[in-house]
């Protein structure tokens, strides 16, 4: 079994100016890692920048996505690349994708694109095609595989049944929404993904970017693939196989075969876990360790960002939390999924939060 032993420390930015942060300094050591070399990328998602009118946006999801950018730009030392989890927007507008993409622009990094639901159903994707990033592509970068898989597809029957983009887009973009309709990856999709793995051998580590979880959490959210199991299928004959995701806005992780799953933060606002808010069943992993719940009174509580260290083709999670804990969730080899390094025992855990 590999040993990994890891010492880092990521200091934050002080809020309100990059002239009063320290450098960040991230020192690590790896022993024992394979064939690939070890290397991170750090993770921005769901910003859902808002548009008002004219030059007005939703201050604090401007605000949000700027610490984002600010505090990736800090690390040292700094990540491969930057992966974008999807959400840039909140309603598709050219103006809130725009809005994003000249504050992303602030980074000096290569920034890997995935396209979220609320940056596609106003026009399809097509902004996004033109000036941003395909919707499904692949790359390879220190011996890993890199797979961005559009997963917020729908049912035609759906799509057809708006004549309004802007009525689309909003039969998609609500969360407890009974008239929005499950994602698909697509049989086109899945054509693409099968030709794109298709020369891989098993041995080859895959990392998939996704926005929706590639599996089935809970419905009635569309916390949810409805064909995920078809995907799950095609990247069954890997041995390394990590599903990253946005779209959840919290810490989830899980463990289906031989795939590990990590879901991102958002940087403006955190879901509920299902379990906690509803009485209705759902498939929430049982493995995951919730974290407490957002503090109403901190707009930033519950939202962050994160970074991946890949070391043997396998993810270790670093969970930057605005008004919270970091938390890391990393891949046991003995136990065969992914673990807390914290939390895991019951006794450690953070209580939730009590307001009075
Ligand atoms: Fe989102
Ligand atoms: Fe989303």
């Amino acid at each position: 079994m590999k040993k990994l032993t890891r010492r880092s420390f990521l200091k934050k930015a002080a809020i309100g100016g990059l002239a009063a942060a320290a450098p960040l300094k991230m020192v690590e050591v790896v022993y024992g890692q394979g064939a690939q070399e070890k290397f991170t990328f750090a993770v921005i998602s769901d910003a859902h920048l808002t548009h008002i009118k004219g030059t007005k946006f939703v201050r604090n999801f401007d605000e949000g996505l700027e610490r984002a950018v600010t505090e990736v730009s800090f690390m040292d030392p700094p990540p491969d690349f930057v992966v974008f989890g999807g959400d840039l927007a909140q309603l598709g507008k050219k103006e809130e994708l725009e809005h994003g993409l000249e504050k992303l622009s602030k980074l000096s990094l290569p920034i890997k694109f995935v396209i979220g639901e609320h940056d596609f159903y106003l026009d399809m994707g097509e902004y996004w095609q033109k000036h941003i990033a395909p919707l499904n592509y692949s790359f390879d970068h220190k011996g890993v595989h890199f797979v961005v898989l559009n997963s917020i597809l729908t049912y035609d029957s759906w799509i057809n049944q708006f004549k309004d983009p802007m009525e689309r887009m909003l039969g998609m973009a609500r969360l407890d929404n009974p008239h929005g309709s499950p994602f698909i990856v697509g049989e086109e999709g899945r054509r693409w993904l099968k030709k794109d793995l298709a020369k891989l051998s098993p041995d080859t580590p895959i990392i998939v970017l996704t926005h929706s979880p590639l599996y089935k959490i809970f419905k009635p959210w569309n916390f949810w693939t409805d064909d995920a199991e078809e995907v799950q299928a095609i990247l069954a004959r890997f041995k390394k196989v990590t599903v990253m995701h946005g779209h959840v806005h919290q810490i989830i992780y899980n463990q289906i075969g031989n795939i590990t799953f990590y879901a991102f933060m958002s940087t403006a606002w955190p879901w509920p876990y299902p379990p906690t808010y509803t009485q209705k069943p759902s498939n929430f992993p049982k493995i995951t360790v919730m974290m407490n719940r957002a503090d109403p009174f901190h707009e930033r509580d519950g939202t962050g960002w994160s970074w991946a260290e890949v070391a043997a083709g396998r993810v270790t999670h670093h969970y930057e939390l605005w008004e919270n804990t970091p938390r890391t969730v990393y891949y046991d080899e003995k136990l065969g999924h992914p673990v807390d390094k914290d939390y895991q025992d019951p006794s450690k855990r953070i209580p939730p939060q009590i307001h009075y």
